[in-house]
């Protein structure tokens, strides 16, 4: 585990072992609070990528995200209570670590409209049109590892 700010840690997460937990937290935030279909939300894709995971200093899983061997971030996600303390921003320090370590160039993301500004503040530029995606508008943004 490495330490990301006081009240949390942030470790890598392995499906298998931490399932329950991080879906937990996507149920809570993507299914519950934003109303994604969960057929969407459970793609089958979580086996082949990699996790981190946020916990609270009684080690209760807060938040997570995952990196796709290709370079993608994704299904990044905080809960509510927690939102607003650099919980998120470790998460994508850590995804964006990983991203490096195994040799890609570039991190790229599909991000939610209203969390354009949360990933322009961690080094990530817009590009192309805005889409929709599960009913939510998106805009992909990359950021160069070079
Ligand atoms: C986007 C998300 C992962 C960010 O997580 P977080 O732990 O709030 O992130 P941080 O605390 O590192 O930063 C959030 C930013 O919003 C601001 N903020 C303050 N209060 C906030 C709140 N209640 N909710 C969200 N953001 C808040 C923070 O000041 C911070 O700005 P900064 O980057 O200039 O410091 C989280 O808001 C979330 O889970 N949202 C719902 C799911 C979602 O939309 N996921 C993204 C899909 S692309």
């Amino acid at each position: 585990m490495t330490a990301a700010a006081p009240g949390f840690r942030v470790r890598l997460a392995d499906w298998a072992r931490d399932v329950e937990a991080l879906r937990r937290i996507r149920h809570a935030v993507f299914v519950v609070e934003q109303q994604v279909p969960a057929d969407l939300e459970w793609d089958g894709i979580d086996g082949d990528c990699r996790h981190a995971l946020a916990e609270d200093a009684a080690g209760r899983p807060i938040g997570c995200g995952r990196l796709l061997a290709d370079g993608h971030v994704g299904r990044m996600a905080v809960l509510a209570p927690w939102r607003g303390r650099g919980v998120g921003a470790a998460l994508l320090d850590r995804l964006v670590e990983e991203a490096r370590r195994a040799g890609q160039r570039r991190v790229v993301l599909n991000a939610q409209t209203r969390a354009l500004g949360f990933y322009a503040r961690h080094g990530f530029v817009p590009f192309g049109e805005e889409f929709v995606e599960a009913g939510i508008a998106h805009r992909a943004m990359e950021r160069p590892l070079d």
